[in-house]
């Protein structure tokens, strides 16, 4: 590990780092090398620096939040099988049920929580529900209780995308996307919506993590890297100084070039 620093510190990263940190004004930046816009193996790393980190901010019953996508997905692939941490709950974040299983925040948290050794509870709720069908579902005894425990989250690990990208895969209308992004949104994390500054545009509805929820959260981690993220990543780190960025090169770069 020791070596691995020194490399970090020779290819620039710790002094891109301190300058995200600064333009940011968040808590801590974590930078791996390369692109992920270009390189799939980056998000692997990412994953690896984040699956780290996470692990060194776990503490006795610790209850770990955390959301969908392809780099979360990529947090629980890369956290080592230590199996130590038998006292630590996972919770998917929010409610979602996309086609695509792998990177729903169900099996994310499921396969973090057998690599720590943990244990695990699930949300079967979909996403984009009706009000009224969230207000009965609240009153389903395993539903309720997901909420209640859901306020014990000491640390949350969040994936955050382009707003334009996050509604295309959410399949919303043309007409949708059209008024988010007249509405100023660039961002999308934990289902909010969010314009350049950091204030929510619009909020899907379902069962889960809420801004003021989020706010609260002891430890939050947020991931994204690449270029294209560059903006979603600036929103979402005016929401709270104290957080945590893991990024990338690319993405850090960009950040750089147009605060
Ligand atoms: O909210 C944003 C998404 O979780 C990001 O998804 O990691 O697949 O780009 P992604």
């Amino acid at each position: 590990d020791d070596l691995k620093d020194v490399i970090h510190s020779l290819k620039g990263l710790s002094d891109l780092e301190m300058s995200l940190e600064k333009v940011l004004g968040v808590k801590k930046v974590i930078i791996v090398q390369g692109n992920s816009d270009e390189d799939e193996l980056v998000l692997k790393d990412m994953g690896r620096a984040s699956a780290k980190y996470l692990r060194s901010v776990i503490s006795y019953n610790s209850v770990i939040g955390i959301t969908g996508g392809t780099t979360m997905a990529q947090v629980a692939e890369e956290m080592c099988q230590e199996k130590k941490y038998s006292d630590v709950l996972v919770l998917p974040a929010r409610g979602g049920l996309g086609k695509n299983v792998e990177i729903q925040a169900n099996s994310i948290a499921a396969k973090l929580a057998q690599k720590l050794g943990g244990n695990y509870r699930l949300l079967h709720v979909p996403d984009n529900i009706e009000e009224e069908t969230i207000a009965a579902l609240l009153k389903v005894p395993e539903v309720n209780e997901f909420v209640n425990t859901m306020k014990n989250i000491d640390v949350l690990v969040f994936g955050m995308g382009r707003a334009d990208e996050m509604a295309k895969k959410r399949k919303s209308s043309e007409e949708k996307i059209e008024k988010l992004i007249e509405k100023g949104a660039v961002a999308e994390a934990f289902g909010h919506y969010f314009d350049r500054n950091g204030d929510t545009v619009w909020e899907s509805m379902t069962v889960g993590l809420s801004l003021i929820d989020f706010k609260k959260v002891g430890n939050v981690i947020g991931v994204a890297g690449g270029e294209r993220k560059a903006e979603a990543i600036i929103s979402i780190c005016s929401i709270r100084e104290d957080m945590i960025l893991v990024t990338d090169e690319g993405a850090a770069k960009k950040i750089l070039d147009i605060v």
